[in-house]
């Protein structure tokens, strides 16, 4: 084949190429960011190896999965890692993806499975001591701290383990490129050659990537698209909830969520998380409403938690953290207008229990449930959950997927379930008892509220 060296220039943001040197990237709007690259380019096809045209009836089904033995962690991957694949596992520093992994490792290294962990921010000494601290050291998990592709990929093609962990991929290069480490170019070098590395051992390959404040990778988000399955790992720093969503998944849905608890022996999962996020709801206390929400396709029971105060300011605050402040807006507005509620000289603040982030419509209800009753100083009481969109006009909406909150609600012990009046069920869970409500105003009347 015949090659030809080309300059062109890489956006070390966001990886766009360009033929010209641009003092402003035309796809992020980064600027100064533009960096010359020489790279090798095919002038023409020549001979390769071609691929053959198959039948889809004589292609093998998939290899079976490889489970990691952390339950939690295989449903988001969608029943276990794919052999052959690429990982992404990105999160904020600190939010425990090193440790995510390590216990990962150990589970798998335990289920007799050949693990080769390579790490280019701590040393083989702390991360030893941090297993064996957390309990999950196995004597049988291969450790490598370089940060050298090629010496990661030659020491991979030796050991041929079946688990690979990059920690992370940010501190990987390849000393052939003359480009600083965790520049776009490292990266994308570094991904491709996990890539090559894994096609040609099947072996499964987890790469940490850090994210930065701004919720991208730092670099780039080209490497989203080198890998097949994309994780996040997310929580509140002072908080010890942290939530493993797929962001993109080749094999699996996206829409699974993994639960999980910080610990001081590491992470725990969160088997039920309704009752988690929920705690303990035994007296009834003026302003919380329970709210059953869909988290992917997983229904849970959560608390809403509002506090209403006389306001010592002409434009009163509205604060909500774990909700949308203008979905907040609406409610308010809609109580005022359509409920009588007067909130116009009172501050208003509303937050979900357990740091989640909730953007669902199906909150709406309780929300304004929640409000008036911080407002009015009534109680609801504890066995009652609450599911409806609201509109502008007050009428309480039928949500999504019904039956499945339904049943979670039930299994958690509700008693009643206050919905919209034109809700069309299939079939009737049998401990609920379901108050049918046309608007806000008939909710909060049902109450006693107003
Ligand atoms: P770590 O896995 O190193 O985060 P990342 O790799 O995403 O940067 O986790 C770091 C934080 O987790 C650190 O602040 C301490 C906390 N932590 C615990 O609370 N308990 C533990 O058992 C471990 C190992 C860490
Ligand atoms: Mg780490």
């Amino acid at each position: 084949m015949v090659k030809a060296e080309r300059s062109h220039y890489t956006c070390d943001e966001c990886g766009e190429a360009s033929v010209q040197w641009l003092g402003r990237c035309p796809a992020c709007g980064s600027f100064g960011t533009m960096r010359e690259e020489k790279r090798e380019v095919a002038r023409s096809g020549g001979s390769r190896t071609r691929a053959e045209p198959l039948r889809m009836g004589s292609i093998a089904e998939e290899r079976p999965r490889i489970r990691v033995g952390i339950g939690e962690l295989d449903r988001v991957l969608g029943g276990g890692a794919v052999p052959g694949s690429l990982v992404l596992l990105g999160g904020e520093p600190g939010i425990g993806k090193s440790t995510l992994l390590l216990q990962a490792a150990s589970s798998l290294a335990g289920r007799g499975a050949k693990v080769m962990m390579v790490s280019g921010e701590e040393s083989a000494a702390q991360i030893t001591s941090r297993a064996r601290r957390i309990q999950v050291l196995d004597p049988g998990l291969y450790l490598l701290c370089e940060t050298e592709i090629a010496t990661v990929a030659e020491a991979a093609r030796e050991l041929a383990p079946q688990v690979l962990i990059v920690d992370s991929i940010q501190t990987m290069r390849d000393s052939d490129l003359d480009s600083s480490p965790g520049g776009v170019n490292q990266l994308r070098e570094c991904v491709s050659r996990m890539q090559v590395l894994v096609k040609e051992t099947d072996a499964v390959a987890f790469l940490v990537g850090h994210v930065t404040k701004e919720g991208i990778l730092a670099g780039p988000r080209m490497v989203e698209h080198m890998v097949d399955c994309v994780l996040y790992f997310e929580g509140e720093r002072f908080d010890s909830l942290r939530l493993l969503r797929a962001a993109k998944n080749r094999f699996g849905s996206v829409s699974e969520l993994g639960v999980f608890e910080m610990t001081d022996g590491g992470l725990v999962e969160v088997e039920d998380p309704s009752e988690y996020f929920l705690g303990t709801r035994e007296e009834p206390v003026s302003g919380t409403a329970a709210v059953v929400i869909m988290e992917g396709r997983r229904p849970l029971v959560v608390e809403v938690q509002a506090l209403v105060v006389p306001s010592r300011i002409p434009t009163p605050k509205r604060v909500s953290t774990g909700m949308d402040h203008r979905r907040l807006a609406i409610d308010v507005a809609v109580l005022e207008r359509k409920a009588r509620v007067r909130l116009a000289d009172r501050d208003v603040y509303v937050g979900i229990s357990g740091g989640l982030k909730i953007s669902e419509p199906a909150l709406d209800l309780g929300v304004c449930m929640a409000i008036a009753s911080s407002r009015q100083e009534k109680t609801i009481p504890p066995q009652t959950v609450f599911l409806g969109e609201v509109s502008l006009t007050g009428e309480v909406r039928p949500v999504s997927r019904m039956e499945e909150r339904l049943r979670e609600a039930e299994r958690l012990g509700f008693r009643s379930l206050v919905l919209s009046g034109k809700a069309r069920l299939r079939g009737r869970p049998e401990g609920l008892e379901l108050v049918g409500v046309n608007d806000v105003r008939d909710a909060l009347a049902a109450f006693g509220i107003i």
